[in-house]
């Protein structure tokens, strides 16, 4: 897949801009505060139709301004679109070759990123929020019926602590309880197998990347013991049994898919005990290198791979491994400040755009 063309309106501080990107490396260059990240969460925008910077949208309007637009060109191994996005005051509008699209479900995923952010370390935090955000954007990307099952989970879970908190009867909760048990049948296969593919892979990208065995290990740690998958619908059936009175004094749903997590490990110990901030860097970017592997799996097209603030932190060894194994054949959109980051490194001239003040050359 190839992002052809990007053509953005009062986006950010980018009034206008028609960039038509490399089908390998795309290089934004420019000093810091300038458009560099902003020119990549348009594309993300359209990936995702969110931000991954602010939950707020009108953020992306350029200040003063009553809406921005944003239009990728697409192009994959079959076809060829155009994704337009509007966002203004009181909303999106998201337009699919001309044609409005009224759910954002139709939408995400139409084009397919992988982002490398330097927030993304958040994941290796004490909190496993991030790392079931990992699981439920990358899987939501490739697959609707996640998606639908994720939604409708969150639904009844709502409905389950509404109904806690007002005292109701158990044939009631019993109700709910087994439509989320089939919900998460569902979401715990998924997210099984997205982890499962991640620890197959992470050991070897690692080694790629810094030439050194860290013995990763990435686990899926869900709310009741998976092992045995005949097991899981009874095991989930006498949690909730178990925990309903303690559900009824705290009303709240203590157990379910939405306290699951990811555990990594690395030689033998939890990394976010003893990997270095360096390390966990490569670590994150390992895994965005498994990601990609898992889009081409599951979806049959390479993803465009967006790399922001990846260079600075990296040594000229490591940022040359990088470019080495960076598949030629991904299309690959990159920030930096220093042309020097990537001198030496590339095996091909990439395309370079300056980035100045919210212009793009
Ligand atoms: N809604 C907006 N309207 C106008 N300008 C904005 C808006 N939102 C952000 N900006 C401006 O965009 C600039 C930041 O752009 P961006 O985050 O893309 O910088 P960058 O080039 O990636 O820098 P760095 O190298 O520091 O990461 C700031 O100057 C900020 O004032
Ligand atoms: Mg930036």
């Amino acid at each position: 897949m190839i992002l052809k063309k990007l053509k953005l309106r009062n986006f950010r501080n980018i009034e206008h801009c028609e960039l038509l990107l490399d089908s390998g490396i795309n290089v934004f260059l420019g000093n810091n505060g300038q458009g560099k990240t902003n020119c990549i969460e348009s594309v993300m925008f359209s990936s995702t139709t969110r931000s991954f910077r602010v939950s707020n949208d009108a953020a992306m309007i350029r200040h003063d301004c009553p809406f921005t637009s944003i239009e990728c060109h697409v192009e994959d191994e079959e076809k060829k679109f155009v994704l337009s996005s509007v966002i203004h005051s009181k909303g999106k509008s998201l337009f699919i070759s001309s044609r409005q699209v009224p759910k954002a479900s139709d939408f995400i995923g139409k084009l397919n990123v992988v982002l490398f952010s330097p927030n993304d370390l958040e994941m290796f935090n004490i909190s496993p929020k991030e790392r079931r955000k990992l699981m439920d954007i990358e899987i939501g990307k490739i697959s609707m019926k996640y998606n639908n099952a994720l939604l409708n989970y969150q639904k009844c879970l709502k409905e389950r602590n509404n109904a806690l908190k007002m005292n109701c009867d158990e044939i009631l909760l019993t109700s709910l309880e087994s439509q989320m048990i089939e919900y998460q049948m569902q979401i715990i296969e998924s997210r099984r197998v997205f982890v499962e593919f991640i620890h197959q892979r992470l050991s070897f990208k690692m080694k790629q990347l810094c030439n050194e065995n860290l013995e990763l290990a990435v686990k899926y740690k869900s709310w009741v013991d998976i092992s045995d998958p005949s097991q899981i619908r009874d095991l989930m059936k006498k949690k909730y049994q178990d925990t309903r009175e303690r559900d009824m004094i705290l009303k709240v749903t203590g157990n379910g898919v939405h306290r699951d997590d990811i555990e990594f490990m690395m030689k033998g110990f939890p990394l976010n005990e003893i990997a270095s901030q360096g390390q966990k860097r490569m670590v994150l970017l390992a895994i965005k290198l498994c990601l990609i592997d898992f889009v081409r799996m599951t979806k049959k097209t390479s993803p465009v791979l967006i790399l922001d603030d990846v260079l600075s932190e990296l040594d000229q060894q490591n940022r040359i491994r990088l470019f080495q194994i960076l598949d030629q054949s991904v299309q690959t959109l990159i920030t930096t400040t220093d042309l020097d980051e990537i001198h030496g490194s590339l095996v091909k001239s990439p395309k370079i755009f300056k980035v100045n003040q919210g212009m793009i050359k």
